[in-house]
């Protein structure tokens, strides 16, 4: 006889191997089977081919998988999928509109703001987050708020010039 018996208590039903989730990605509706453990950047690269978002330190301390959920900028690594259903996320892949790239992607572009490329997706996602936002005004408020965003190649002065000119883009169209 189990303890559990012992004190009076059913026995609980095991955990549940697969769960559906229901998620919006970059527009479109996608239902996945997931395992309950797996994570946000996980579902998105190997169960919907999006490998734009990167895997970096997969511990929450590099940024490389930022995407945006429901608008705000999280690192992917560290939320379950399950814990998502039925939100609206944005990857890299989900930028662009009609053919055009995102200000953020056209500026990483005119300032050379990358060298490998392996932090870009999570930095421009980051950028998008950040301009939301609306806190950072000047040059300093930009490291200082983009600092969860490491680039290993040391891009920074360019990656920080490229943000002034996606959020002086955008003021202009809004
Ligand atoms: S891979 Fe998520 S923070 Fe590094
Ligand atoms: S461009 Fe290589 S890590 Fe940032």
């Amino acid at each position: 006889m189990t303890q559990a018996n012992t004190v009076g208590r059913a026995p609980t039903s095991p955990a549940p191997t697969k769960i559906l989730v229901a998620l919006d990605v970059n527009g479109r509706q996608r239902q996945l089977t997931v395992a309950p453990w797996t994570t946000l950047l996980d579902a998105l690269r190997d169960h919907l081919d999006l490998t734009g978002t990167k895997k970096g330190c997969d511990h929450g301390q590099c940024g490389a998988c930022t995407v945006l959920v429901d608008g705000r900028r999280i690192n992917s690594c560290l939320t379950l999928a399950v814990m998502k259903d039925g939100a609206k996320i944005t990857t890299v892949e989900g930028l662009a509109t009609e053919g055009a790239l995102h200000p953020l992607q056209q500026a990483f572009i005119d300032h050379d703001a990358f060298q490998c490329g392996y932090c870009t997706p999570g930095q421009i996602c980051s950028a998008a987050g950040l301009i939301a936002e609306g806190k950072a005004k000047s040059a300093d408020e930009i490291r200082e708020l983009m600092s969860g965003n490491i680039c290993r190649c040391g891009a920074y002065p360019n990656i920080v010039a490229a943000i002034q000119q996606a959020m002086g883009t955008m003021a202009g169209r809004s």
